[in-house]
């Protein structure tokens, strides 16, 4: 499983589902309903633009979870979570989660290194670029670029 917010999808997040696909039989892309964060895009909306990048990887779907992340892995049997570190400042957070995954359910969580051309690149970024008219077609696919654009328009 590829676990995320994906608020909104990046390059970055899809480089790392695509090498993701090349390594495990099935990748289950789960975005994950963030309690303590606002969100710029629904659930829904978040599951169609990922859906619209990943349909050409045969074995990768897209799901969405709100809760656990280790309740989610019982329920489908998943026992791999697969991450992208893009520095050393995203390690301490994401040791903990990986240890709290593996404690509560036996998840092992696998590290992939992001590739440099995206090792700035974060949803954040994106979506204060996008705010204030900063060109991020570089960063995010063409649909994500345009679901951009018309919700901060209407802002
Ligand atoms: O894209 P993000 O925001 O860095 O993804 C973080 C995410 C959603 C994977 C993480 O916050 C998460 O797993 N949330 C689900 C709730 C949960 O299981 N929390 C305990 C993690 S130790």
């Amino acid at each position: 499983m590829c676990p995320g917010s994906f608020d909104p999808i990046t390059f970055g997040h899809l480089d790392i589902i695509e090498r993701a696909s090349q390594h495990f039989d099935q990748v289950i892309v789960a975005v994950m309903e963030n309690r303590t964060k606002s969100s710029l895009f629904t659930v829904q909306e978040r599951l169609e633009m990922i859906s619209e990048n990943t349909k050409k990887f045969p074995n990768v779907v897209v799901d969405s979870w709100h809760g656990l992340l280790v309740d989610f892995c019982k329920s489908k049997g998943i026992d791999s979570i697969v991450k992208g570190l893009r520095a050393v400042t995203d390690f301490d957070y994401e040791l903990q989660m990986a240890q709290v995954n593996l404690q509560a359910a036996n998840v092992e969580t696998m590290f992939m290194a992001t590739a440099p051309a995206h090792s700035f690149l974060s949803s954040s970024l994106v979506k204060e670029l996008a705010n204030y008219s900063g060109d991020v077609s570089t960063m995010v696919p063409l649909n994500v670029n345009e679901a951009l654009r018309a919700r901060l328009a209407g802002k």
